[in-house]
């Protein structure tokens, strides 16, 4: 009997290769502890956390705390069912109200994470001799919904407008198109050129979906995104998000003004098909989504983190992901996954959790220390993260 498992050696042996030198797995960290959106204890040790997607640092918010004990109590622990049959509360209504509140939008669907919300979207609005476009650096969630569905898929080079415009001339102008773009790039923390990539789509009579996923609450006048920062939100078709980076909690959405979208309730498999969000964690999301609204000091805060943590790393000497902070990810490169592995744990022993990525989640084969900055993180805080790169850097041969 052939052992399904082969095809997973090479990864075995690249892990166990990798641990054998004494490394502490990367991928396996526990948090004994949280104290706040930005400290944990880790191994025992107090830890600032540089790795979350806590960017708003709504997870301990007094009044999402509140709400979500309170809908414990009133509904109990979960729906046991799917938002079509039994799982629809008021709470789910309340939340797909606070979205539609928040992006100024006609409708909003909640799924259980933004992964399905991708998955369902893109699966059913792109059939059977439709096209996706989509930039190469998709998220996986991306890839996946074209996997679930049946159209063509179209990939063009990262953030290239011409490329993307080409790719579109290419297709039969009837044919029904999807072009699939992300808000905040997650790996490298770019943003993607939102305004040119619209017009082209539009111009070539593609509809456009945007994930704003790692740009919702803080990127735009009104947190709405990257769309809304480059003043295409009005052009975009389907917006989608998750509660489980500025929201603080899980779960996913899609937001649209199509006076048809309601109809995706019915057809969306991954909506349908699957349990609700439990009442508690909707209540969360609502309250944290109706706070966010009102945020533009702590947007205003993490723009100065993302400024001076950018500035600091590069004149310590590390290589950054991009030129000019454009996102509360900066993304560190390092060498090759060793270096990266040995400076990972320095930095954890000298009390900093970072992101470890490494490939196939990131581009062209690079690893990647990625730091995550929380409006939350206070100007000291950022200064002892600058001392940990130093040390750790200078440590592990990073910098000299
Ligand atoms: C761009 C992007 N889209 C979607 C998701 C999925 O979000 P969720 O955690 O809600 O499944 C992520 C999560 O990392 C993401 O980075």
């Amino acid at each position: 009997m052939g052992d399904l498992f082969s095809k997973f050696d090479p990864l075995i042996e690249q892990r166990e290769t990798l641990l054998q030198g004494g490394v502490t797995d990367p991928f396996n960290l526990v948090m004994e502890r949280v104290e706040s959106p930005t400290v944990a204890i880790c191994n025992g040790k107090r830890t600032i956390l540089l790795g979350t997607y806590n960017y708003m640092g709504m997870t301990f918010d007094p009044d999402v705390i509140a709400a979500g004990k309170q809908a414990l109590e009133d509904f109990g622990s979960g729906t046991t069912g799917s938002r079509v049959l039994n799982g629809t509360y008021v709470g789910h209504k309340a939340v797909e109200q606070a979205l539609k509140d928040f992006y100024a939008m006609d409708h909003a669907m909640v799924f259980s994470t933004g992964y399905q919300a991708n998955l369902g979207v893109i699966s059913t609005m792109a059939g059977k001799d439709d096209y996706i476009i989509l930039d190469i650096d998709s998220h996986a969630s991306i890839y996946d919904g074209c996997a679930l569905g049946n159209a063509q898929i179209v990939p063009f080079r990262h953030n290239d407008v011409e490329a993307l415009d080409k790719r579109l001339k290419r297709l039969p102008p009837e044919a029904g198109k999807l072009v699939v773009l992300e808000g905040v790039y997650s790996m490298l923390g770019d943003i993607a050129p939102l305004k040119e990539m619209v017009a082209v789509s539009k111009a070539a009579g593609a509809m456009v979906l945007v994930d704003e996923a790692h740009s919702m609450g803080f990127i735009g006048e009104h947190g709405r995104g990257v769309a809304e920062a480059q003043g295409v939100i009005d052009e975009v078709d389907f917006i989608i998000g998750t509660f489980s980076k500025s929201v603080g909690t899980v779960g996913g959405f899609c937001v649209s003004n199509h006076p048809k979208f309601e109809i995706l309730r019915l057809v969306c498999r991954p909506y349908v098909f699957t349990a609700s969000l439990p009442p508690s964690v909707v209540a969360t999301a609502a309250t944290s989504i109706g706070k966010l609204m009102d945020s533009a000091d702590k947007r205003t805060h993490l723009w100065e983190n993302s400024k001076r943590l950018h500035a600091g790393l590069r004149q310590l000497g590390f290589t950054l992901g991009t030129d000019e902070p454009q996102s509360a990810i900066i993304a560190v490169i390092m060498p090759d996954l060793e270096t990266g592995a040995a400076m990972w744990e320095a930095l954890l022993r000298e009390g900093l959790y970072v992101n470890l990525a490494r490939p196939p989640a990131t581009p062209a084969g690079m690893t990647l220390l990625r730091c995550s900055l929380c409006a939350l993180h206070s100007e000291d805080q950022v200064g002892e993260i600058l001392g940990m790169f130093a040390a750790a850097g200078r440590a592990t041969g990073c910098i000299s």
